[in-house]
């Protein structure tokens, strides 16, 4: 039998199944990674199944290729692709202004540089990732091997100066080992706290030579729809201000909410 979805859930996968809309027969789409983009990709494969949708996906990790081929969506390169549609993604934290931290799950480098080649980047996310200020998620920054416990330090020594609560850095790991990212890099969670200047903070990060990417989006995302443990569902255009609350059915109404949560 069928579990009932917990409210979390329910939030990531009606967040998902409103922005799968937004994917026409014929485009390129950035598929994001982790366990909301996890749930586009499966709204996107119960689309193509019972509708026939032809669309070619753009995976951001291994992980989120590994899990669109499983389920039968055409995936390609990004240079192979060229331009993008529209990237649909999750995030770890956004504000009002659709301002981002991104990286949770380590994706956050190949995440940046298809957002960044699309026309469109949508965010899917549940209610608890909106916050006032971005920094209460650590900040993940994707660092090479070569010299990291110096850019470590440098990346410490340089928060100093800035409009941050906290300036420590742990290196991510995996059980055991250090995380080595999908590109073969580490990534440093700085817990800030609160980032007063996220703009200024992003170019700074991206100085320090053994940076490769930090996980701060500032003007990538152009709407964000935010889920609920109820079914609801809140849209947010930024370039249009247009604002959109809908709901998605959910266990009973006469939809593919069981059968794709298995
Ligand atoms: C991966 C990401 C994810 O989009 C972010 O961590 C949100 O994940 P989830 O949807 O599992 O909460 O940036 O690098």
């Amino acid at each position: 039998m069928t579990q009932p979805m917990s409210p979390v859930d329910t939030a990531k996968f009606a967040a998902a199944k409103r922005a799968a809309a937004f994917v026409e027969n014929g485009m390129k789409v950035g598929l994001g990674t982790g366990s909301t983009a996890a749930w586009l990709v499966k709204c996107l494969a119960e689309r193509k199944d019972r509708e026939g949708l032809r669309f070619t996906g753009v995976p951001t990790s291994s992980s989120t290729a590994s899990l669109a081929t499983e389920l039968g969506i055409p995936i390609t390169t990004l240079d192979d692709a060229g331009w993008l549609d529209l990237t649909i993604d999750g995030a770890d934290e956004y504000d009002s202004e659709l301002n981002l931290i991104k990286g949770g799950g380590g994706a956050l480098l190949q995440e940046k540089i298809v957002a960044t080649a699309s026309d469109r980047m949508i965010v899917i996310a549940d209610a608890t990732k909106k916050v006032e200020t971005l920094g209460a998620f650590p900040l993940p920054v994707e660092v090479i091997g070569f010299g990291m416990n110096t850019t470590k330090r440098l990346l410490e020594e340089m928060l100093e100066g800035l409009d941050v609560m906290g300036n420590t850095g742990t290196f991510r790991r995996k059980g055991d080992e250090l995380f080595i990212t999908d590109e073969g890099n580490h990534i440093i969670d700085l817990k800030l706290g609160r980032i007063g200047n996220a703009r200024q903070l992003s170019l700074i990060l991206n100085q320090i030579p053994g940076v490769v990417e930090n996980g701060l989006f500032i003007d990538i995302c152009d709407v964000i729809i935010t889920g609920h443990g109820d079914g609801k569902v809140e849209m947010r255009d930024i370039n249009s201000g247009e604002n959109e609350t809908s709901r998605v059915g959910t266990a009973g109404d006469d939809n593919v909410f069981l059968n794709i949560a298995e």
